[in-house]
């Protein structure tokens, strides 16, 4: 199985540790799609062949104040970029957004070790039940909850005037909300320097840069909200929060949706079958077969 480092729509698979001495190399894989999928039936032994990083990596300041804002891809970035931050000498600032309590729940603890603050906004009660006083809980939504911080008494919007770099990970929809009241009402507290990069979250599929163009993703001009270019994601996947076209964005991850549900579907027919079929069963262990010992040559890799 050759496995690729993918932008978060499609992404999977991250680094998180490589440790040399022992020949270690630590990832972690959301639970997002067919790849994923075929990622949870490895058993050791199973010969994986990594291709990447490719991109960029995220931005490292040094003694700053680094938040991390998002969804369950935000906890990815924030799994991935915590040491080195904390290493530079930052501090770690987390906001969660989360349909409700149990969701946010299952990463409350990794989230605490790895920031300093945790501020979860849940989009439906009841609350969190917090466990560190300085983190808090908002439970009526991310428009309220960015409200809110821009009357700046509430306990929770230090953030705003603390932070130096923002990192974004959420759905285009969330994310224009946080780029409308940045740019907005909550303008006048940022601090001087402030700088604010967003994960584009588009499709991918070679992650070659500028091959098959599937990752290509639209900016306008953060003045006159004009087109003003088209990047490939797949050279970096964190891009300029004000400049990013975020209904193109949508449209982009909407394209591929028809023929995700038909590889996701298509698979449970497999797993589900390898269970209830000897024939099945047969033809799954072939393709798995397959999968993970396909020759690889430079000029035709197997699919992923
Ligand atoms: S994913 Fe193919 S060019 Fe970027």
């Amino acid at each position: 199985m050759i496995c690729k480092r993918k932008a978060s729509f499609s992404r999977f698979i991250d680094g998180v540790h490589v440790d040399p001495s022992r020949g270690e190399v630590q990832l972690l894989i959301n639970a997002v799609g067919v790849s994923s999928h075929i990622a949870s039936t490895l058993k050791p032994g199973t010969r994986v062949i990594l291709m990447g990083p490719t991109g960029t990596g995220l931005p490292v300041p040094e003694n700053a104040t680094v938040t991390v804002a998002g969804s369950h891809s935000a906890v990815t970035s924030t799994v991935d970029g915590a040491a080195m931050w904390r290493a530079a000498g930052n501090r770690i600032v987390f906001i969660g957004h989360f349909r409700d309590a149990e969701r946010a729940r299952a990463v409350q603890r990794a989230i605490e070790i790895l920031t300093d603050q945790a501020i979860w906004v849940l989009d439906e009660g009841p609350a969190l039940k917090l466990r560190r006083q300085q983190d808090a809980c908002f439970v009526h939504g991310l428009d309220e909850f960015l409200q809110s911080c821009a009357e700046m008494d509430a306990p929770f919007a230090e953030w705003v005037s603390s932070t130096d770099q923002l990192i974004l990970s959420d759905h285009p929809e969330s994310m224009e909300i946080f780029r409308t009241m940045l740019s907005g009402d909550l303008k006048p507290y940022l601090k001087p320097g402030f700088n604010a990069i967003a994960a584009v979250n588009s499709p991918m599929q070679c992650m070659m840069k500028e091959v098959c163009a599937q990752c290509l993703c639209r900016h306008v001009d953060s003045v006159t909200g004009e087109p003003s270019r088209y990047v490939f994601s797949c050279f970096n996947q964190h891009q300029p929060l004000f400049e990013l076209d975020f209904k193109n964005l949508l449209a982009r991850q909407g394209q591929n949706s028809v023929q995700e549900k038909l590889s996701n579907a298509w698979l449970d027919y497999l797993i589900e079958g390898r269970q209830t079929e000897p024939a099945m069963q047969d033809a799954v262990s072939a393709w798995a077969h397959e999968v993970t010992h396909e020759p690889v040559d430079q000029d035709n890799h197997p699919a992923p």
